[in-house]
């Protein structure tokens, strides 16, 4: 079964036929909000607000790994996360998709494994690809297939938020070589592969980084979310075509 992980902008599945809603705990404690099981063109999916469903647990107090051991729980094999995104490369502009294919992780301080050495022998997992290649490439085929533009690659930059970044900050990542900035990829794909789900991102860009474009002064947070709205509308097209590839 596809789970789709819904950020910022994307806080319920409106082409979702919601069948049943399910309270799950886990050894995690509880996961960010009930799960909603349903159809989307006939076929079994998932859904997850990261946030929670009034959009109140902020970035850094997600119970990602609540959350992702859920979903292995009910059955799922694929986790598209959508997560709203500051554009860092230039030309990324707000309303653009991109479909990212590397991770930077500066996030500190949160519950980033499964592997705590307690109970368990000590394990390493691979890392190298953070995100499924598979699945990415149905999205990206999926996109293309519905005539919707994306950026097919780029390396995600994981703050800890819930502050945004200085602009010396956005400066620094661009040196690293990242191509968005988001405060919820980390450590939700690692957890992922660390309970072997094929997962991959989705990241529609909200607004240009700090010290970029119309963020050059001040990012506008509260004026987001009209562009956000029509981008997730491609978000939503673009699930809907990935879950008949397989
Ligand atoms: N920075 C971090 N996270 C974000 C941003 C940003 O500029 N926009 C949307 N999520």
């Amino acid at each position: 079964m596809l789970a789709i992980i819904g950020g910022s902008g994307l806080t319920q599945l409106s082409n979702l036929d919601v069948l049943e809603r399910r309270v799950i705990r886990t050894p995690y404690g509880e996961p960010s909000g009930i799960l909603s099981f349903g159809c989307i063109s006939g076929r079994d999916v998932l859904f997850l607000p990261r946030h929670g469903y009034g959009h109140s647990i902020p970035p850094h107090r997600v119970n990602y790994r609540a959350n992702i051991w859920a979903l292995k729980e009910c059955g799922v094999r694929r986790v598209v996360s959508v997560a709203s995104v500051g554009g860092i490369r230039a030309g990324l502009n707000p309303g653009d998709i991109v479909i990212p294919h590397q991770i930077m992780d500066y996030t500190w301080g949160r519950k980033n494994t499964y592997f705590n050495g307690n109970d368990a022998l000590v394990t390493h997992v691979d890392f190298t690809h953070p995100y499924d290649e598979n699945l990415r490439r149905q999205l990206v085929l999926s996109a293309t297939t519905a005539g919707i533009p994306i950026q097919d690659g780029g390396v995600y930059a994981a703050t800890q938020g819930p502050r945004l970044e200085t602009a010396a900050e956005i400066d620094r990542f661009e040196r690293d070589g990242a191509a968005v900035v988001g405060m919820t990829g980390m450590p939700e794909a690692v957890l992922a592969r660390e309970l072997e789900l094929a997962y991959a991102a989705l990241n529609p860009v909200a607004n240009h980084a700090a010290g970029r474009g119309e963020s050059a002064g001040k990012i506008h947070f509260e004026h987001l979310g009209e562009i956000l709205q029509e981008a997730m509308s491609r978000v939503r097209m673009i699930i809907e075509g990935v879950i008949h590839l397989v």
